[in-house]
């Protein structure tokens, strides 16, 4: 079975997709990162997405996840698809560009195939896997969002302005919600979280008994 698990950047997904399937058994697929390989491969090309030969790359690339580490065509690219450059080629060039999208879509139907994984991602449930029988939207205001972020980065020794922190959020949103192909929306028949004054805990637990009820 595939569970979809949708939202806007800094909702928890990442950290709640993972442990809601280690509970559940099941295996996990982060989206956000593959779409991240392909800005990996973009900014070293120095080649446009339109481009024949970036598109081929595309198309023949390699993304395995291994214990917590993303290997794309047999290097360890981890820390690497997880700067500040990348999120930005990502959310700006790579997430909106139709090709990639359909080529992403066609190779999360061939990973998940056959398998029980929860998948993580903007546009799980109402483009990817429309037929789950299980879907969930989490979501969180974006001031606790930013709060968030904000302590994460200062966890690295990275200060950074909240304000700022939230305005970017706020810009993600508008553009995850309004590029033209496959927008984050919430899919029909998601379980919405709110997780703004939820404990990791209590998200797992309110998943765990929607899970129960249809399993
Ligand atoms: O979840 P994340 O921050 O790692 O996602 C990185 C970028 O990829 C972000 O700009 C949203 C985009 N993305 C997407 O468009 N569709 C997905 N299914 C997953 C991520």
């Amino acid at each position: 079975m595939i569970i979809t698990i949708d939202g806007p950047a800094g909702a928890g997904k990442s950290t709640i997709s993972q442990e809601f399937a280690k509970v559940i058994n099941y295996d996990v697929l982060d989206t956000g990162a593959m779409y991240r390989c392909v800005a990996l491969l973009k900014k070293e090309s120095d080649l446009v997405l339109n481009d024949a030969k970036l598109q081929q790359d595309i198309l023949n690339m390699d993304i395995v996840f291994q214990n917590n580490e993303v290997l794309l065509n047999g290097k360890n690219v981890t820390k690497e698809i997880r700067t500040a450059e990348i999120d930005i080629i990502t959310s700006v060039e790579v997430s909106p560009h139709y090709f990639v999208r359909s080529e992403m879509c066609n190779l999360q139907r061939k990973m998940a195939e056959d398998k029980n994984m929860v998948v993580e991602g903007r546009d799980m449930g109402s483009n990817v896997f429309p037929n789950s029988p299980l879907k969930f939207y989490l979501t969180a205001n974006a001031n606790v969002r930013a709060k968030r972020r904000h302590d994460q980065l200062l966890e690295k020794n990275i200060h950074r302005d909240l304000k700022e922190l939230e305005r970017e959020i706020e810009k993600r949103d508008f553009e995850d919600m309004n590029r033209v192909h496959n927008p984050l929306c919430i899919p029909e028949g998601a379980h919405i979280i709110d997780t703004s004054d939820l404990s990791l805990q209590e998200v797992l637990q309110k998943m765990l008994e929607i899970f129960q009820k249809i399993s």
